[in-house]
C-alpha cells in the first residue's frame, strides 16, 4: 500500500494508472475508520482495479463553532485498517496543499444544500462539494463510493457530478450500523456510556414511523408525531430536526406520502448525530 501526500504526485500516479487502462475506484473519507468506511472500501474494491482512499479532515466543511479541532484522528490505526482491507493507495494531503493561502474558488449545489442539515450548518455542503470536486480532480477516479448515512451529501455529490459533467460514476452504499443499531460514525467516540444508550432513540424513532407506515399510515404529520414521541421520551437527546422529504429534491412533504426520506438530526449531549431511512 502506497501513502501519498502531494496532490501533484497523486495526479501523475492516477494519470499513469489510467494510461495502463486501470479502473480507479475511490472512497473519500475524513479518517478515524469504522465499519461504515470499511464497507465502502470493500465495495469499491469490487468496482475497480485500483482502490484509492483519501484521508483528509476538511476544514472548509466545519463551522466556526464545530468540532474541527477535536475531530478524532489516528493515521497509524487508519493505515493498518486500510492495508487489511486491501487499499492500494492512501491519499493523505496536508491542509496547506489543498487550501493554499490565496484559495478562493467554491462549488455550491444551490437547491439541495438548503434543506435538512444545510439549514443548521451554513456553508457545510459548500465545503463538502468543493473538497470532493478537488479530490476528484486529483485522484481522477472512474467510480467513487459514498454512504447513504449522509444521504444529503450523497445527493449533492450526484447533482454536482451531473451538473458539471464530471466523468465519475457515483455509487451509494446503505448505512452500516453497530450492534445496538446506532449508525456507525467517527463521532460516536464522543459519546459516554449513558449517551451511547440514549442515542439508540434515533434509530428507534425512525423504526416507529416505519412500523406505522407498514401498517398503512400515510399521513406525514401522524408519522412524524409518533416518531418525535420516541425522541421526547429520552431526556439526553435533543432533536434538531425530524423531517419527511422528497428523496430526490429533499423538499419537505406534508399530507399523504407515498415514498419519502425520513431524516433525523439530534444532539446527544455535545455530540450531533444524524440518521435516515426511506419509507416506501
Ligand atoms: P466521513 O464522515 O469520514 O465519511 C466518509 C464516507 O463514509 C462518506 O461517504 C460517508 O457517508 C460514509 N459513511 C460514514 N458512516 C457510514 C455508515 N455508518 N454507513 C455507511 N457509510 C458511512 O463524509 C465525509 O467523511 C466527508 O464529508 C467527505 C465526503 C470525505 C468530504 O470531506
Amino acid at each position: 500500500m502506497q501513502v501519498i501526500e502531494k496532490p501533484k504526485q497523486m495526479q501523475s500516479l492516477s494519470e499513469a494508472l489510467r494510461r495502463e487502462g486501470k479502473k480507479i475506484a475511490f472512497v473519500p473519507t475524513m479518517g478515524y475508520f469504522h465499519e461504515g468506511h470499511l464497507t465502502l472500501m470493500r465495495e469499491a474494491k469490487r468496482l475497480g482495479d485500483v482502490l484509492v482512499v483519501s484521508i483528509f479532515v476538511n476544514p472548509l466543511q466545519f463551522g466556526p463553532s464545530e468540532d474541527y479541532d477535536r475531530y478524532p484522528r489516528d493515521l497509524e490505526r487508519d493505515l493498518k485498517m486500510a492495508e487489511e482491507v486491501g487499499v492500494d493507495i492512501v491519499f493523505h494531503p496536508q491542509v496547506e496543499d489543498i487550501y493554499p493561502p490565496n484559495f478562493q474558488t467554491y462549488v455550491e449545489v444551490s437547491e439541495l444544500q438548503k434543506y435538512l442539515c444545510g439549514r443548521f450548518r451554513p456553508n457545510h455542503f459548500r465545503g463538502v462539494a468543493t473538497v470532493v470536486l478537488k479530490l476528484f480532480n486529483i485522484v481522477k477516479p472512474h467510480v467513487a463510493v459514498f454512504g447513504l448515512k449522509d444521504y444529503q451529501q450523497y445527493l449533492i455529490i450526484k447533482r454536482m457530478v451531473e451538473d458539471l459533467n464530471l466523468d465519475v460514476e457515483v455509487v451509494g452504499i446503505p448505512t452500516v450500523r453497530e450492534e445496538d443499531n446506532l449508525a456507525a460514525s467517527s463521532r460516536n467516540v464522543y459519546l459516554n456510556m449513558e449517551e451511547r444508550k440514549a442515542a439508540r432513540a434515533l434509530y428507534k424513532a425512525l423504526m416507529e414511523a416505519k412500523r406505522l407506515f407498514e401498517d398503512g399510515e400515510r399521513n406525514a404529520s401522524k408519522l412524524l408525531e409518533a416518531s418525535r414521541k420516541v425522541i421526547e421520551r429520552e431526556p439526553l437527546v435533543n432533536l434538531q430536526y425530524l423531517e419527511l422529504c422528497d428523496p430526490e429534491t429533499l423538499e419537505p412533504l406534508s399530507g399523504n406520502i407515498e415514498r419519502a426520506l425520513l431524516a433525523i438530526a439530534a444532539w446527544v449531549g455535545k455530540t450531533r448525530l444524524i440518521d435516515n431511512i426511506i419509507l416506501e
